[in-house]
């Protein structure tokens, strides 16, 4: 080793040893005669003393040292002088004064310095990714990731998972996002597909017998990017024999309570994670991936509104529609200028209108007051619980719209008031899904999870009367407004499957061409059986407090789907474009 010790490891405890230290030059102040440099190795930081008294040579050449240069220094840990103690640093008791300094390496000036913090463009530093993961806060998350991934990994162990791999290039599976594609140079004209998930070989292991499965496998989804999307990520696959919907969520509330404790001590749970259907988290949240942190839930008001001369509201519910309002505390006094923002956030989400009531100290400040009568008005503030101070907004439409206007006003709300408490994870269970959703474009049912998910056992007449309202054995782990996991238990008959399939337009030719592996398995002994699949990037994004997966992924992609530091994609030379038979179109 070129080194006795880490730069995050000495204390008091080690001082008068002699010890040797390697690691980059992070920081350095010159004091007169004596130079202060803080080391940095991916364990900490430990500063060292250069004293021209009692080390000239070493000394000297320390003038030379750059932000950057690769050291490695040998001398005795020495208490620091009272006063000039770091509290605030593992190592801020000592320091280790130099006795003999040797540049492994040099460095030139980085395009940004480590030690700062300060607002580096995200390009320049995913162009250089290899500098920017030198940052303490980027070193920090891949170890918390690398440490939940063991922690998931030593839980599935023990309770009699194991772990398997299943191939990267494979045939193409529908999973609602475009595949990426490999073409193949023995077999001209056809491609491979990259897994959008390991679902249906998960799927083919539970019919081979494994009985509990997991991996940690990476998926490629061709889809729009965000920021919590990338194009290959990362999932905990999980898929278990012989089971019910109850049994995955108990496995995956324990792991995951049990990982955080472990892994990140200061985040508080709520326990037990609280439960909510589909239809009940739409009604009170306006979204299926809600924010349990605050509450701010949304309250139908139809029948009151109903009845009002506030044509809005009366024609709105005349034709099916409903009315909903929240009440937001302590905002009874916004301007005309940020009642309009918030007016067009619920335009953005379709809306035709906000309607708002203040409740301001000079008193109730609507425009639609003067639709209501002073009794129907009472009867509005009355229903939502408002408090002198609040502001309440109602929006009248179909009822998926004022899920999604008053969904976005209430998170774009709860982060301007600052609603969540930090360090809380609200992990929520949202299940009973419907199996299918309608497809105004296409004309036609598209699986809500994906089509291997099996209707509740209950709802199965209606695949043939009524597929709209069929629920789903399916359930998604919610986390402060992200959707983390979804699973379900799974078809596991050939005759249910392919009903399944001929509702969502696929031919019986077409079935079986490119599910035909399927629904043969299904034929030889398919058990009952049903998984999961955590997003392991926006778990561990939630457990660093990070908003983007990005900061949580050692080598991510652009919104743009390109890696700045290797320049991909990139153009095939000529050769390899005639061997795999492929021209490439302007
Ligand atoms: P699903 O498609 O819902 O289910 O994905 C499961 C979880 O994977 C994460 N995720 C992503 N993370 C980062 N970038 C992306 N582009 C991305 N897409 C998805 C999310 C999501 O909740 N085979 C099924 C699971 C099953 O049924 O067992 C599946 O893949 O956290
Ligand atoms: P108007 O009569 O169109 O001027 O609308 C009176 C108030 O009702 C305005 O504050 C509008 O923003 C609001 N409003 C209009 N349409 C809706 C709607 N669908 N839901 C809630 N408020 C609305």
């Amino acid at each position: 080793m070129l080194k006795t010790h880490t730069c995050g490891e000495l204390r008091n405890t080690h001082i008068g040893q002699t010890v040797t230290l390697a690691g980059w030059v992070h920081r350095r102040r010159d004091h007169g005669g004596l130079i202060f440099m803080d080391l940095r190795d991916h364990f900490g930081v430990t500063q060292i003393v250069f004293n021209p008294a009692t080390s000239p040579d070493a000394h000297t050449r320390a003038y030379d040292l750059r932000a950057e240069f690769v050291i490695q220094i040998n001398g005795a840990v020495a208490a620091r002088p009272a006063g000039q103690e770091n509290p605030h640093l593992a190592t801020g008791a000592i320091e280790v004064t130099v006795a003999q300094l040797t540049v492994l390496n040099e460095s030139k000036q980085p395009p940004f310095l480590i030690n700062t913090e300060e607002n580096v463009d995200e390009s320049l530093r995913l162009k250089y990714r290899f500098l920017d993961l030198r940052h303490e806060r980027l070193q920090r998350n891949l170890n918390v990731r690398h440490r939940a991934i063991k922690f998931m990994r030593d839980y599935l162990d023990a309770r009699g998972f194991i772990e398997i791999e299943t191939p990267i290039l494979i045939k193409s599976t529908p999973e609602g996002a475009r595949d990426y594609v490999v073409p193949s140079r023995v077999h001209p004209g056809t491609f491979y597909a990259l897994p959008q998930s390991p679902q249906q070989l998960k799927q083919l292991l539970m019919v081979s017998g494994f009985d509990r499965y997991y991996q940690i496998a990476r998926c490629f989804r061709d889809e729009d990017l965000r920021a919590d999307r990338q194009p290959e990520f990362t999932q905990l696959d999980l898929e278990m024999a012989f089971v019910e919907q109850e049994d995955i969520l108990n496995l995956i509330e324990g792991c995951f309570t049990e990982m955080v404790r472990a892994v990140t001590p200061h985040k508080q749970l709520l326990a037990p994670f609280p439960r909510l259907t589909f239809a009940e988290a739409m009604a009170r949240y306006g979204s299926d991936k809600p924010d349990l942190r605050f509450g701010m839930e949304l309250t139908d008001v139809s029948t009151l509104a109903g009845k009002t001369q506030f044509q809005v509201f009366a024609t709105t519910i005349a034709s099916g529609g409903q009315v909903k309002g929240i009440c937001v505390p302590g905002c009874a006094n916004y301007t005309r200028k940020q009642i309009d923002e918030l007016t067009e956030l619920a335009k953005a989400k379709g809306a035709k209108g906000l309607a708002t009531v203040a409740l301001a100290a000079e008193g109730v400040k609507s425009p639609i007051a003067k639709f209501l009568t002073a009794e129907e008005m009472r009867a509005l503030i009355a229903a939502l619980a408002a408090q002198p101070g609040d502001l309440l907004l109602f929006v009248a439409d179909q009822p998926a719209v004022v899920a999604g206007a008053l969904g976005a006003l209430r998170l774009e709300l709860g982060r301007r008031l600052n609603l969540a408490p930090q360090d809380l994870l609200a992990f929520a269970w949202v299940v009973d899904f419907p199996l299918f959703e309608w497809n105004a474009e296409t004309q036609r049912w598209d699986a809500t999870h994906h089509l291997f998910t099996s209707p509740k056992n209950e709802d199965v007449p209606l695949l043939e009367t009524d597929p709209g309202r069929v629920r789903a054995n399916c359930y998604d782990l919610v986390c402060n407004g992200f959707e983390l996991a979804s699973g379900s238990i799974r078809i596991h008959r050939r005759d249910v499957q392919e009903k399944i399939l001929a509702l969502l337009n696929y031919s019986r030719e077409d079935a079986f061409a490119r599910f035909g592996h399927m629904l043969t398995a299904f034929e030889y002994g398919a058990p009952p059986h049903g998984g999961i699949a955590p997003g392991i990037d926006r778990l561990v994004a939630l457990l660093c407090d990070e908003p983007s997966i990005r900061d949580v992924i050692a080598f991510p992609k652009t919104a743009a789907a390109t890696d700045l530091m290797t320049d991909a994609p990139s153009a095939l030379a000529p050769e390899q474009l005639r061997e795999l038979r492929l021209a490439v179109h302007a």
